[in-house]
């Protein structure tokens, strides 16, 4: 290996690792949190694989100073967490629950006397039930809820902590939550997709500007979950239906976090369905889009795979390439040029001023071999694949600031429950061990060095 073979990061380049409030911390009703939509859906029979709750997970409540000395083990330099609101405020709005601000308190103190940023998400997908019950993100008001837990979150952990994500990924909130029901809280109705939409949206924007007031000198962004769009064929069907997808999936969320407001076409589709009233009835009120469209000081983006679409009802499409290549334990393709591409394309269109990888990273269920280690090759490779890919459109100008793995450790995977372990650290769900896979010890090093050598 030669010297030309290394690829090296700016030399503040942000290394971290992410995990989620319901997806680690357990203790669901503990201390006197209130119960979210997870809690709910998965006491809910059916509705995550083999009946998996988070009520335990990784018990991260109770074993947080454990995992902040792993994180310091690796040489973290970040770390990005959410906060459970119920946790905060167990009714949603109204009185704040004091043993849950403490525990983000002493959590983010633990991480900075570690050498750790804090990086924190408000809202991770754990709605406080009591929310939901009163119409959820259908409902304005709970916009307006979001914007006072928002401040309360603030005044209490804002003098500490500097970066801030106000929502993760509102798409899937908004496919998976409310048009159909393959998450919490499941609504299963599509006509509620674009108001739901539009008050996650208005939250981020009034969190924004919360957080800017009673947290000075904080950086705010958002996580978007980017996945290109692409047409399996050269038929003009294929290349019609993926911009559709991009335009709903993508483009509607980029484009309003950048103050350009909604797609036209977005609009006048659903406005023909009748899903976005007109006149009074209209969710979209004076001041919204000023509000949604406030400048942010870095955009995150979560960034797995791609979706290859094809329209199969179209006459005139043609014979679909399948797209050769190594899929993890989701069915997700390993397409590390996936990357590069939402990276550039963003930059292009959007010029933000800041970029994270704030999620990224590949389930594998590799297990504790003969010698008690987790020899995860196909991680080390994916994430090795996938850094390049980001090195390389930081060459190309791309503003990116660094890089959170997804996930620290293995986790409750939503719908799919413990099924699918994402984690660089293995966790024994039976008695709790942590134990770092390869990849974890392989991604030290490349903190350490800030870089790694080609292959
Ligand atoms: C993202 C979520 C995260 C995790 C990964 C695998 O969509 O933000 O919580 O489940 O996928």
């Amino acid at each position: 290996m030669t010297e030309e073979n290394r690829i090296t990061f700016p030399q503040d380049f942000v290394w971290g690792a992410a995990t989620a409030a319901y997806q680690i911390e357990g203790a669901w009703d503990a201390d006197g949190r209130g119960e979210s939509v997870w809690d709910r859906y998965a006491h809910t029979p059916g509705k995550v694989l083999h009946g998996h709750t988070g009520d335990v997970a990784c018990d991260h409540y109770h074993r947080w100073r454990e995992d902040v000395a792993l994180m310091r083990d690796l040489g973290l330099h970040a770390y990005r967490f959410s906060i459970s609101w119920p946790r905060l405020l167990p009714d949603g709005r109204g009185a704040v629950n004091q043993k849950g601000v403490d525990f983000y308190s002493r959590l983010v103190d633990a991480l900075l006397e570690a050498g750790i940023q804090p990086f924190v998400t408000l809202f991770h997908w754990d709605l406080p039930q009591a929310l939901q019950d009163a119409g959820g993100w259908c409902n304005r008001a709970t916009a307006e809820a979001f914007a006072e837990y928002t401040n309360v979150v603030g005044r209490a952990l804002g003098d500490r902590v500097k970066r801030w994500f106000t929502l993760n990924e509102p798409q899937v909130v908004v496919i998976c939550g409310y048009e159909h029901d393959w998450h919490a809280p499941g609504v299963n109705d599509p006509a509620s997709g674009p108001a739901v939409a539009h008050h996650l949206m208005l939250a981020h924007g009034w969190a924004a500007s919360v957080l800017r007031s009673v947290a000075p000198g904080s950086e705010v962004g958002l996580a978007l979950d980017i996945w290109p769009q692409e047409p399996a064929s050269g038929s003009n069907a294929d290349a019609r239906l993926s911009q559709w997808r991009d335009c709903v999936s993508n483009r509607r969320f980029l484009d309003l976090a950048f103050g350009r407001g909604y797609p036209a076409a977005l609009e006048a589709h659903y406005r023909r369905l009748g899903y976005w009233p007109e006149g009074a009835d209209d969710f979209v009120k004076a001041g919204d889009m000023e509000a949604i469209g406030v400048p942010l000081d870095f955009l995150g983006i979560n960034h797995y795979s791609r979706n290859v679409v094809r329209d199969q009802e179209s006459p005139d499409n043609l014979p679909v390439t399948v797209v050769p290549g190594d899929k993890t334990d989701m069915g997700w393709e390993v397409y590390p040029n996936g990357l590069y591409n939402v990276l550039m394309r963003i930059w292009r269109e959007y010029a933000p001023r800041k970029l994270y990888i704030s999620e990224n990273g590949a389930s594998y269920s590799d297990a504790p071999g003969p010698d008690g280690q987790i020899h995860d090759a196909r991680r080390v490779d994916y994430l090795r694949r996938y850094f390049t890919a980001a090195h390389r459109a930081i060459q190309d100008g791309v503003p990116l600031a660094g890089y959170f793995v997804w996930s620290l450790l293995d986790n409750f995977e939503w719908a799919a429950g413990y099924t699918q372990r994402f984690g660089i650290v293995w966790v024994d769900y039976q008695t709790q061990q942590r134990i770092p896979k390869d990849s974890a010890l392989w991604y030290r090093q490349v903190i350490a060095d800030n870089g790694f050598l080609q292959k």
